[in-house]
């Protein structure tokens, strides 16, 4: 059998092939990676100093190092609760993490509302403006709170030259307030928090934290953050990994030890030379690599060979 059973070009259907176990990481909903994750030297410091003093941390490095998989883990250890995420774009901005108000689908209601009543049919009508509210990732994260949240800030150097400064003066004080609420005159509003359906009891449409949230902010480096930003952050960058801890992390994702020589040893060795000279390729190309090569399928030399280029590219151009 080749590695490729399942699509063979030929243009012949074959209803029902069924397809391999997907790879652990691969594998929907995903499955938690706290117990997997190894963290390189000097990481576990710079997480406790960040606890310590309540400053976020912001870890850069090359893509595929860990940065945006840290939190998992930390967030595991001290049962923190599900992890928020605010995923980073050029069009993010903060009111977005705070909370969203969808102003057009409470007009559209209150007109559904009124068309109802003209025409006789029941109607509630209660216009509750939390209805058609939500908090954001950072909205939800500064809620007051006995133990802090884990919010990740997934790739801040993509962000609006002003985002970084907007940022640190909620994270200064810790609060926000609510204009769309205390506009209203609602004193007590319930609002759903970010990525789950447990609403939150919001006063004078202000929010205030109490524990302030463990943060983890990653950047490529795409973009340098303004020093007043990077004062108030712990830094850390992700090291070149090197070769125990490729094999830790093997060992730990696809329970493999990887011995001191032999086939699977000589692409760790391969790997870690190829980053210690500056290549940009990441661990989990070669997870991918070691994953299939080790699978049921009996390969040849040139087809391992072709394996091993295709999933093993530099990950700078194309
Ligand atoms: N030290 C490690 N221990 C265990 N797994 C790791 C480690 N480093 C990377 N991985 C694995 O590599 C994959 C990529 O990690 P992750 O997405 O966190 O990288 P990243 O640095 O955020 O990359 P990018 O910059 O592209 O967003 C994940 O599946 C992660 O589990
Ligand atoms: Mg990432």
């Amino acid at each position: 059998m080749s590695w490729n059973p399942y699509y063979r070009g030929d243009g012949v259907v074959r209803p029902g092939v069924s397809l391999p176990d997907p790879p652990p990481w691969r594998t929907f909903p995903r499955a938690s990676v706290a117990d997997v994750f190894q963290p390189p030297e000097g990481l576990v410091e710079a997480v406790n100093a960040s606890l310590a003093l309540r400053r976020p941390l912001l870890i850069t490095g090359s893509p595929g190092t860990g940065k945006s998989t840290v939190i998992e883990q930390v967030a595991a250890e001290l049962d923190l609760g599900p992890v928020l995420r605010w995923h980073v774009t050029s069009r993010s901005t903060l009111s977005e993490a705070l909370y969203h108000y969808d102003a057009l689908g409470r007009i559209h209601a209150h007109r559904l509302q009124q068309e109802k009543a003209r025409t006789g049919a029941a109607d509630s009508g209660v216009d509750d403006i939390a209805a058609f509210m939500s908090l954001g990732p950072l909205g939800t994260a500064l809620l007051p709170s006995d133990r802090p949240r884990a919010l990740l800030i997934d790739e801040i150097d993509k962000a609006d030259l002003d985002l970084p400064g907007d940022l640190l003066d909620v994270l200064e004080r810790g609060e926000y307030r609510i204009e769309e609420l205390r506009r209203e005159g609602q004193e007590l509003a319930h609002l759903r928090m970010s990525g789950e359906d447990t609403k939150h009891p919001v006063r004078g449409g202000h929010v205030q934290c109490t524990e302030f949230p463990f943060i983890v902010m990653t950047s490529n480096g795409e973009q340098e953050l303004p020093a007043p930003f990077l004062r108030r952050c712990l830094r850390y960058t992700m090291p070149r990994p090197t070769a125990a801890l490729v094999r830790e992390v093997v060992r730990r994702h696809l329970r493999l030890d990887v011995p001191e020589s032999g086939a699977n040893a000589e692409l760790v060795d391969a790997f870690v030379r190829r980053v210690s000279s500056g290549e940009r390729i990441a661990i989990d190309q070669l997870l991918s690599t070691l994953h299939l090569l080790n699978g049921p399928a009996q390969m040849k030399d040139a087809e391992r060979g072709a394996l091993i280029g295709l999933l093993m590219k530099n990950l700078s151009g194309a």
